[in-house]
Order: structure tokens, then C-alpha cells, then sequence
């Protein structure tokens, strides 16, 4: 049984990630779909509202899970002890963080693999920073998230405004 961990902080959830978990989950037996912190961003969402957005989408999946941790992703991989991490790529330009952040989560874990997947082209352009961007601003962003999420996100930011 090969499991692997797809980590992200999901801020919402868009059609690219759910493109990866999509094909992941064809490749694992077992896929988790990890919420972390991303220091470098500080969230719209709570954890409990990622982790809400994340389970109303894989329920068609019978070996995905979703999870949370606040803390080291190779600690929580120990933790559940799964040795693959799946990143999804969408540029060239992801590349060199992607590669810093697999390279120090191998000193910390050299048992512990990052692989990479190439996002679908029709998504390469998305990111959780350009949904909540285009949204903020009132743009359509029907055709970047998954349905339920629209709405969670629309709920949201109505909820700013007022
Ligand atoms: O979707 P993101 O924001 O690109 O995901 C980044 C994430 C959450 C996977 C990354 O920030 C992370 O692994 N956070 C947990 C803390 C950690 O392990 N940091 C060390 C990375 S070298």
C-alpha cells in the first residue's frame, strides 16, 4: 500500500489542486491532503474553513483524506508515516522555491521523497493569490474553483464588505 501526502495551505482550494489530488489519487493507494501553515502568507481562511472547503470536494474520492497540522511537514509525515510528498508545479517559476523546500525537508528526512507533478495546462495560471485577487476586486471567478467553494468564498468576502 503506497501512501503519499499532498501538503498545501489551500487558501481556498482551487481547480489546480484539485487537478493533482485528482490524478494523485490514481497514482497512491492513499492520498492525505495535508493543511499546513504557510509562514509567508498569512490566511484568508481559517485551518477549520480549509479543511471544511477541502472535504466538501473529495467525498467522490474513497482513498483521499483531509487533514490539518500546525507544525513541520516532515514532522507530520513521520507522524502518519507516509514517505512520499506530492507538490504539484505550474511554472518554471515555482521551481526554485519548491526545489529550496524539498531540499530542506530532505536534511531534515532523507527517507522522505518529494515528487513533482506537473499541473494540467488549462491551470497552470491559477493560484489561491490570484482567485481571492480577481474576487476582492469582483472578478468571475466561477471557472477557477470548484462550485462549493465559489460560494464559500463569495459568503466570504460579502461578509467583509458589510
Ligand atoms: O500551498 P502553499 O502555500 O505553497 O504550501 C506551502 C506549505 C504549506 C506546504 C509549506 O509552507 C510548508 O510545508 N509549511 C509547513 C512548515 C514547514 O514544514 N516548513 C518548512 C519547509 S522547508
Amino acid at each position: 500500500m503506497i501512501g503519499a501526502i499532498y501538503p498545501g495551505s489551500f487558501d481556498p482550494v482551487t481547480n489546480g489542486h484539485l487537478d493533482i489530488i485528482d490524478r494523485a489519487s490514481k497514482v497512491f493507494d492513499h492520498l492525505i491532503v495535508a493543511v499546513l501553515e504557510n509562514p509567508r502568507k498569512p490566511p484568508l481562511f481559517s485551518m477549520e474553513e480549509r479543511v471544511r472547503m477541502l472535504n466538501s470536494i473529495i467525498d467522490v474520492y474513497n482513498n483521499v483524506e483531509v487533514d490539518y497540522y500546525r507544525g513541520l511537514l516532515i514532522e507530520y509525515a513521520q507522524k502518519r508515516g507516509v514517505n512520499i510528498i506530492i507538490k504539484g508545479l505550474r511554472a518554471v517559476s515555482d521551481f526554485e522555491f519548491e526545489f529550496q523546500m524539498a531540499l530542506a525537508n530532505r536534511k531534515m528526512d532523507c527517507n522522505i521523497e518529494t515528487m513533482f507533478m506537473m499541473t494540467n495546462n488549462m491551470y497552470s495560471f491559477i493560484s489561491s493569490s490570484i482567485v481571492k485577487e480577481v474576487a476582492s476586486y469582483g472578478g468571475d471567478i466561477k471557472d477557477l474553483v470548484p462550485p462549493r467553494v465559489y460560494h464559500v468564498i463569495m459568503d466570504k468576502l460579502a461578509a467583509f464588505r458589510t
